[in-house]
């Protein structure tokens, strides 16, 4: 399967270059015209070059969002407002911010499969707004794309039933070309979905306690300790030298001596992170973006680039409880000081099957479909030689079928950069990165996907709703500059 596999990624890229557009074995491809743009390469300085995190000091506990409560006990009704607030971030002194139902971030709304879930939208901004429920399986007038504005002041109720498995998802903002200055803001929240797998599990689910939400973002702050966005943007992807957890500066996190669950979500606006201990132990990775792996996959570092999320288990147990235990990044950045205290918590073991995912022969052997083309940097940023208009349709697709789509990242004269590309409306899987199959821990439900500079991704997907769904790079910037484009399903 893995020679099939590579000589078919070979006769595509040798299609691209030849610019052949049909081909006998892979029908209807669907594929706009790719043009090619050399100016935007001069004036491109380095993708490499990345501003480091502060350490964090510790100072702070962690801030754990509330779990929103239901407005009515009949239906499953939620009332969540997108407004604008103060926040204190740093110690006396108030921060402008965005937030949902609070001045900062979000509250977490945990829906269990089955439920017919009903939510109230309130734009209480003073600017058009959307609210997007990323990686939920939903109708496309429920999902809260850039068709789907509330100026201010209006409200909408959406309905959806919710038919997916346990996973941790998000919700942010999505209104045309101001996606990343709301997110930066402060405009993220959680949603938890729980099923009977998940609660047989016997896994850590006491939550704030044991099963930690961690959202990652990192901000500039000005001489006033404002997030001013307009200063700090970047074409090609704001990042900044503070990084919040959870909208907490300088977190730190008490734990017991425990297996403990990290609920990762990279809520940045560019910034990639690889997490990993400071002592250089393992942890296990029990969960994708959409749903639980098979098994447990034992790693020492993690990366996830923007709106991927993980789900770890650290056995804080095992873990010599020295005074500086912390979560890293790659190059060594202090993000979150673990303390541990001398409560030794529950024992349990996180079980060796936990799911059943699972990529069939029959997807294995699709014929591409879709091809999708990421190209260029800063304001330049393509897909498929286009930049995004909201009256067009790039792709249509069926309700309830499978098709493959192949994501290709175009380097550029500079190498190019990594682009994570997200699909609205559906949970997908990695049939291949390259022609190989994708490392075990991806071997699970995304929705979102990191994707390297010369790299061939080819995914299966179906939708299982009809509607006019996004698929775009979720660096911020990129899909605010037009890197993003439209299927519809019908
Ligand atoms: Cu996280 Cu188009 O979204
Ligand atoms: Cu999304
Ligand atoms: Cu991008």
């Amino acid at each position: 399967m893995g020679i099939k596999l590579k000589i078919t990624a070979l006769m595509v890229s040798v299609l691209i270059i030849t610019g052949c557009s049909s081909n006998n074995s892979q029908p209807d491809v669907e594929m706009g015209q790719s043009t090619m743009n050399h100016d935007m390469m001069k004036e491109h300085m380095s993708h490499d070059e990345v501003v480091s995190l502060n350490n964090s000091t510790g100072e702070n506990e962690l801030n754990i969002p509330s779990m929103l409560e239901s407005d009515n006990e009949e239906g499953i009704v939620y009332t969540v407002r997108a407004q604008k607030g103060k926040t204190e971030i740093f110690d006396g002194t108030e921060s402008i911010t965005y937030g949902y139902n609070g001045s900062f971030l979000g509250p977490m709304l945990r829906f269990d499969k089955g439920d017919t879930v009903k939510i109230r939208t309130i734009n209480e901004l003073d600017e058009e707004t959307t609210f997007h429920w990323h990686g939920l399986e939903v109708a496309g007038d429920a999902d809260g794309g850039p068709h789907d504005t509330l100026k201010p002041g209006e409200e909408k109720v959406i309905e959806f039933k919710v038919e997916q498995e346990a996973s941790t998802l998000w919700f942010h903002p999505h209104p045309e070309g101001k996606t990343a200055e709301q997110v930066y803001n402060g405009l993220a929240g959680l949603i938890y979905i729980e099923d009977a797998n998940s609660k047989s599990l016997g896994l850590p689910n006491d939550y704030g306690k044991n099963d930690i939400p961690l959202i990652f973002q990192d901000r500039t702050f000005d001489d006033k300790k404002q997030l001013n966005y307009d200063a700090a943007r970047n074409d090609d992807g704001t990042i900044g030298d503070t990084l919040l957890i959870n909208g907490t500066l300088n977190p730190k996190l008490t734990v017991n001596k425990e297996k403990v669950r990290l609920r990762l979500l990279n809520g940045s606006n560019a910034r990639n992170y690889t997490f990993k201990l400071n002592t250089g132990d393992s942890f296990v990775q029990i969960a994708t973006d959409g749903g639980f792996l098979n098994e447990p996959v034992t790693l020492k570092e993690i990366t996830l680039t923007p709106s991927e999320r993980a789900e770890i288990v650290v056995d804080f147990s095992q873990l010599k409880t020295s005074n500086d235990l912390a979560l890293i990044n790659e190059d060594g950045s202090i993000l979150l000081p673990f303390e541990v205290s001398d409560e030794s918590g529950e024992s349990r073991n996180i079980p060796r099957e936990m799911n059943s995912f699972s990529v069939t022969e029959e997807e294995m052997s699709l014929p591409v479909t879709k091809k999708v083309e990421l190209f260029g940097m800063m304001d330049q940023v393509t897909i498929n030689g286009k930049k995004f208009d909201p009256e067009r349709i790039d792709f249509t697709q069926q309700q309830g079928v499978t098709e493959v789509w192949e994501i290709y990242n175009k380097p550029d004269e500079m190498g190019g950069m990594i682009h994570p590309f997200h699909i609205h409306g559906a949970q997908f899987k990695i049939l291949s990165r390259n022609g190989q199959e994708p490392p075990e821990n991806e071997r699970g439900w995304k929705d979102s996907i990191s994707i390297q500079p010369d790299e061939t991704v080819k995914i299966a997907i179906q939708f299982k709703h009809k509607g006019v769904y996004m698929f775009h790079c979720h660096i911020l910037e990129h899909e605010d500059n037009g890197m993003m484009g439209q299927v519809k399903v019908e």
